[in-house]
């Protein structure tokens, strides 16, 4: 089969489009014309949601390295340019100049909030932070070395047990008051992941303190001694919120659209993006640098890993290298680099072995002629764990701080699927490769 893109106005399908494409099946002589739509930004696509109807065939697309999945207008990605932006505002502007409740209000309405709108959504957020104090007890029955992403699962998908009143996902004023919910209790329910892991009381939000200040003060305080929040540490636990808030159709972000698709409720939603974030391909991947940079040890044997990122046979992959989007640099570990140099030299720890043997990697890496070819840069996980470490957390609470940023772009992706006009369930068709029909073989002649 052939596709040729035609000009002139398509036979077969309902649109006005002007540029289309014709595909020819060379075995029956058939033509099929497909409209190929535009967006603001980025590649044109080919219409293909009448091909099974009209030719019989589906598309073959596994991993979906070419697939767009829907419309959105929320977050877009040019890869090869490494541009990252949400809302028409590039990352760069937003995580030097506005702080994550602002990119919140952005993800979720569709620009940036103005004074008023500000500290509407600040209240808010502000006032439900407390989680039901019923959900204490599901802590208590993880061990308490279970992984925190293993405890989040649970919890997050516990609280539709408890907020009946917002889970009608038709009416809007629920979508809102379960959107705000989710972006406030993530980051109670992490500091009491964390807490319960070392054995220490669970600490209360406050209200006077800002989000990122509050999550540090339920994370790190204790009830024996005042705790006051590092305000170097709190601008960057911001940033690094504002660089893991949404990135388009990723694999958890496109979990939680499938799973809404169904119309279930939010919070199972989110729960489900949390699962698929927690592979070491995906949200995992910061955990897993960190134990790469433990486990490659120090500089002299760098080469040797690099030779078995290379080799087919070797499951050894660099970790935070390589994205399917970005073949140049991910415009967010460019971000996060510069971060990471500040808060380790303002914590007095610049000369972190850690951040010397990242950089060192990095280096070598760059230059190496397999990671040219194949575009293989450093993305958001390869410095997000170096940071975190410095600032305090154990390495397996490195996902749960990712998943805590990407739940308000997860909810406003979510959000924005529920309220397409268009919605209806996702449900991919496969290419079947088993057995032919056959007779069936009773017990006694297998
Ligand atoms: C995130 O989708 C998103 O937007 C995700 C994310 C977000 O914000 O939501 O950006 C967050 O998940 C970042 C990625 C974190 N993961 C890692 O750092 C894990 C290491 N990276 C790889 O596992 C890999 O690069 C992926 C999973 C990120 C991308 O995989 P793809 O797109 O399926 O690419 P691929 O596996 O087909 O690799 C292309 C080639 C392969 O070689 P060939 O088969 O062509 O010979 O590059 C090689 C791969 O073997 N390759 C690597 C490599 N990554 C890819 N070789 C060595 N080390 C690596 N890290």
């Amino acid at each position: 089969m052939t596709a040729i893109p035609k000009k002139n106005t398509p036979a077969n399908t309902n649109t006005t489009d002007k540029h289309y494409v014709t595909l020819i099946d060379h075995q029956t002589g058939r033509q099929f014309d497909f409209p190929i739509l535009s967006g603001t930004q980025g590649p044109d696509v080919i219409d293909v949601r009448r091909l099974y109807a009209d030719t019989g065939y589906f598309t073959f697309d596994p991993g979906f390295t070419s697939t767009a999945s829907c419309d959105s207008t929320i977050t877009f990605i040019d890869g090869d340019e490494g541009i990252l932006s949400h809302r028409g505002y590039a990352i760069e502007d937003l995580a030097e100049h506005s702080d994550f409740m602002d990119v919140s209000y952005l993800l979720l309405n569709g620009d940036l909030p103005n004074p008023a709108q500000k500290k509407d959504f600040l209240h808010s957020i502000t006032h439900h932070t407390m989680v039901h104090e019923q959900i204490h007890n599901f802590f208590k029955g993880f061990r308490r070395d279970a992984h925190p992403m293993a405890v989040m699962c649970g919890v997050v998908g516990a609280l539709s047990a408890f907020y009946h009143d917002s889970l009608d996902i038709h009416d809007p004023k629920q979508r809102v008051i379960a959107s705000h919910r989710l972006i406030a209790k993530m980051p109670t329910l992490a500091a009491m992941a964390y807490k319960y892991s070392i054995g220490q009381p669970f600490v209360y939000p406050r209200n006077d303190l800002s989000y990122a200040e509050n999550f540090l003060h339920m994370t790190f305080s204790v009830p024996c001694e005042p705790y006051t929040v590092n305000p170097v540490t709190a601008r960057a636990m911001d940033r690094i919120f504002i660089l893991h808030a949404d990135h388009e159709q990723n694999a958890s972000t496109s979990t939680v659209r499938l799973a809404g698709s169904t119309g279930a409720n939010p919070f199972a939603c989110i729960a489900a993006g949390i699962a698929s974030l927690w592979g070491p391909a995906h949200g995992g991947a910061n955990e897993a640098v960190l134990k790469m940079l433990d486990h490659i040890g120090s500089v002299k044997n760098i080469p040797e890993f690099i030779k078995r990122a290379k080799d087919k046979d070797d499951p050894f992959r660099l970790m935070g290298f390589g994205h399917r989007v970005y073949k140049n640099f991910d415009p967010r570990a460019t971000v996060m680099r510069k971060t990471c140099h500040e808060v380790l030299d303002a914590l007095g720890v610049g000369n972190n072995e850690q951040l010397k043997l990242a950089m060192e990697l990095e280096r070598i890496a760059l230059e190496d002629p397999y990671f040219i070819e194949k575009k293989l840069y450093p993305n958001v996980d390869f410095y997000s764990g170096i940071i975190l470490k410095a600032m305090g957390f154990p390495v397996t609470m490195f996902t749960v701080l990712f998943a805590l940023a990407r739940t308000v772009g997860w909810i406003g992706q979510w959000k924005e699927m529920i309220e397409d006009p268009a919605q209806r369930i996702s449900r991919p068709r496969q290419r079947y490769i088993g057995e032919p029909p056959r007779a069936y073989k009773p017990l006694h002649r297998r």
